[in-house]
């Protein structure tokens, strides 16, 4: 018998035995990259046999995304040029945003302090209301996070509802973290890194109608767990918290919470209401956003304390 034809032999026998990713639930889909290759246009079927044996092989006995690394992921994610917005980007135009930048770096140092008491690597960003400043609060937290020397960051944008993160980033809006819980691409399709090494991306991705049974579906859970170890901090956007369940859901996948305040706007009730909402939850405290430099407030962050319970 020739190789090929052994080659499809057992390709197709393993397609027959091998349970496909939507027979068994929770198993991870075959990476779309992988799909995408094996089936490229052009390709004979016997080409593409060939491939599906070989990455078939290779998937079970050790499926790539399992391992990434920092490393893997600097040399395999996409790299787009991002551009980011100058005057939401504190840290793009110092010396017009100094104080504000000054604020993300003691935020900075609030949560290294905070680590040293507690695990603390992936938080959640939410709000009671929408446009408080979440996605603002996100992306630069996570840009003054990866000015320390060797400290690595991921973004998530998890409103799927509104995912709009990578506006002021500047950079492409998917594939993302839809098609990844839609199990149409893996982490390495999903994670871009844009200026910076240790400053990595996942968008939102397409629209979907379906947020909340995505994010139940058990994948947001996976990518966090693989995500988890690889970088020094992982900071996860959502949508306000009194209005749609996501970001109870997603918080229940991170270490804490951080609540988004913004200053002569968020009515107070509301602030009230969304603390209560996550009652139970790690919520480290409260970033008073949008606050006037020079204010009497003095600092942009202010801790609500831990809840009494
Ligand atoms: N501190 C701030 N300074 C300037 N613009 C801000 C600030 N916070 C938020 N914004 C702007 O306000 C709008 C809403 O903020 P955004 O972060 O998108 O809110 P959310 O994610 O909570 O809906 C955006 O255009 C954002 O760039
Ligand atoms: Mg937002």
């Amino acid at each position: 018998m020739s190789r090929i034809h052994e080659a499809l032999k057992r390709a197709e026998h393993e397609r027959a035995a091998a349970p496909t990713a939507d027979e068994a639930p929770g198993a991870e889909a075959i990476p779309d990259r992988v799909r995408r290759d094996a089936q490229a246009p052009g390709r004979s079927d016997t080409a593409a046999a060939v491939a599906s044996s070989i990455f078939t092989q290779t998937l079970v006995a050790a499926p790539p995304t399992e391992h990434l690394t920092l490393e893997s992921l600097r040399t395999h994610c996409a790299q787009p040029h991002w551009k980011l917005l100058p005057n939401i980007n504190v840290f793009a135009n110092p010396s017009v945003t100094a104080h504000a930048a000054e604020q993300f770096r003691t935020l900075r140092s609030r949560l290294y302090q905070i680590r040293g008491e507690q695990q603390l690597r992936s938080i959640l960003v939410t709000s009671a209301v929408p446009s408080e400043g979440k996605s603002f609060v996100t992306s630069n937290l996570a840009q003054a996070l990866v000015r320390q020397a060797g400290r690595s960051a991921l973004i998530i944008d998890a409103d799927l509802r509104r995912p709009h993160l990578h506006v002021p980033l500047g950079a492409p809006s998917s594939p993302g973290l839809s098609e990844y819980l839609r199990g149409d691409a893996d982490e390495l399709a999903v994670i871009q890194r844009g200026l910076d090494e240790d400053l990595f991306f996942i968008p939102g991705g397409s629209t979907v109608t379906n947020p909340s049974e995505l994010l139940l579906n058990g994948r947001m859970k996976t990518l966090l767990n693989r995500l988890m170890p690889i970088f020094n901090w992982v900071i996860v956007d959502s949508p306000p918290c009194l209005m749609v369940s996501d970001a109870r859901v997603i918080a229940d996948l991170c270490d804490a919470i951080l609540l988004v305040v913004r200053a002569a706007s968020t009515p107070v009730a509301s602030a009230q209401r969304a603390r209560q909402e996550l009652q139970g939850k790690n919520v480290l405290g409260a970033v008073l956003n949008s606050v006037e430099s020079g204010s009497s407030y003095g600092s942009y962050y202010y801790d609500y304390g831990k809840p009494k319970e």
